[in-house]
């Protein structure tokens, strides 16, 4: 039996592009839908070197509902939707906070407005870790109390959950598993696809291997004085290519009807929390390239330490993030590398 079609939006990003990679690899077939502000067209060609086959591509706006119920029309087979669109920088969302409620919102509403005429099961909703805001203890399970947003954009996440909850509790005629993740790195192992952030890097990851390669001088290590073990913060890195696996198999759950709850709700982690200096010191052993870096202040907003429990998603997804860190390094190593080599970076 054919498998049926699912919705990507943001497919071209850096976790949708690996999430239509490994839904490909699982025989479904794909539509994206994506507004170009934060990719680009070439991840369609890197997404069909890898599996051969090339996603269907709308190209546009989520938050213009007369775009989104036309592809519904063009693609009347949709029965999953994995919502990835979405706006994603802290930081540009303390100076932008409008732009961040109409785009992240705005979307999520149209999705959901459109899901029910249109025989959608269900839809996969990209949360995130952020919502724990400073966990009261680590690792957090999704018992863990939801806190008071410290940015338009984690708030956008909660009031997205909330929303979906409302809908569904409203008696809407489909299903939604809300994966919230930890921090997504790493690259596809072709080195094909990885992350590509516009201009300079927020995130940690990008910014590391753009100096390692010596197009920025040196990476800034917000704080060495926080109450952990070598003074850095703490993060749980999970690579991007286990975090798109479970999105195939949160999908398969509500198409093929797996449980027998509307709503469900995942902490996407490895379960290790891992420091900026030891993040570096992995880095720099696995790919035997050295990162200059100096300690400076703190970042505003930085969560001091947070990793997750992911027994919920382990034992009842069926799903691990068992790649190795060093692993996890390597790939991005070398999809910086393959930048360089693309004339890209
Ligand atoms: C990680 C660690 C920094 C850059 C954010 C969002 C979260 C998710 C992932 C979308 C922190 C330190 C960073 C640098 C540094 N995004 N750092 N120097 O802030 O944990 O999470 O991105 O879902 O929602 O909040 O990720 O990569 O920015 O920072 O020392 O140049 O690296 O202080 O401790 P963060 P990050």
């Amino acid at each position: 039996m054919t498998k049926e079609r699912i919705l990507v939006t943001g497919g071209t990003g850096y976790i949708g592009s690996h999430t239509v990679v490994e839904l490909q690899n699982a025989g479904y077939p794909v539509v994206i839908i994506d507004n170009l502000s934060n990719s680009n067209r070439d991840v369609i060609d890197g997404i069909e070197r890898i599996t051969g086959i090339r996603p269907d591509f709308v190209e546009g706006d989520c938050t213009d509902l007369p775009v989104l119920a036309k592809l519904f029309t063009d693609y009347p087979d949709i029965k999953g939707i994995i919502n990835f669109a979405a706006s994603k920088a802290v930081g540009e969302s303390m100076h932008k906070p409008i732009l961040y409620y109409r785009n992240n919102l705005n979307t999520l509403l149209n999705l959901l407005d459109l899901m029910g005429p249109n025989g959608v099961k269900g839809i996969v909703f990209s949360s995130s870790c952020t919502v724990y805001g400073e966990p009261d203890e680590n690792p957090v399970t999704e018992k863990a109390p939801i806190k008071k947003a410290t940015s338009p954009y984690g708030n956008t996440k909660q009031i997205s959950e909330e929303i979906i909850t409302d809908v569904i509790n409203a008696g809407a005629p489909f299903k939604s598993v809300i994966l919230r993740y930890f921090n997504p790195v790493g690259a596809h192992p072709s080195a094909e696809i990885g992350e590509l952030p516009n201009g300079v890097p927020q995130n940690l990851i990008p910014y590391l291997t753009q100096t390692a390669i010596g197009i920025r001088k040196e990476l800034s290590v917000f704080g060495n004085d926080y109450n952990t073990p070598d003074g850095s913060c703490i993060r749980d890195y999970i690579n991007v290519v286990d975090l798109a696996k479970a999105h195939v198999i949160a999908v398969e759950r509500m198409l093929e009807n797996k449980s027998d709850k509307k709503i469900e709700i995942f902490n996407l982690g490895t379960g290790n929390g891992v420091s900026v200096l030891e993040l570096i010191r992995v880095f720099e052993e696995a790919t035997g390239v050295k990162v200059p870096h100096k300690i400076v202040d703190r970042r505003a907003g930085d969560i001091e330490k947070v990793w997750a429990d992911p027994k919920f998603a382990n034992e009842v997804l069926g799903w691990t993030a068992d790649s190795s860190l060093a692993d996890t390094m390597r790939s991005a190593w070398a999809w910086q590398c393959k930048l360089r080599e693309r004339g890209i970076m």
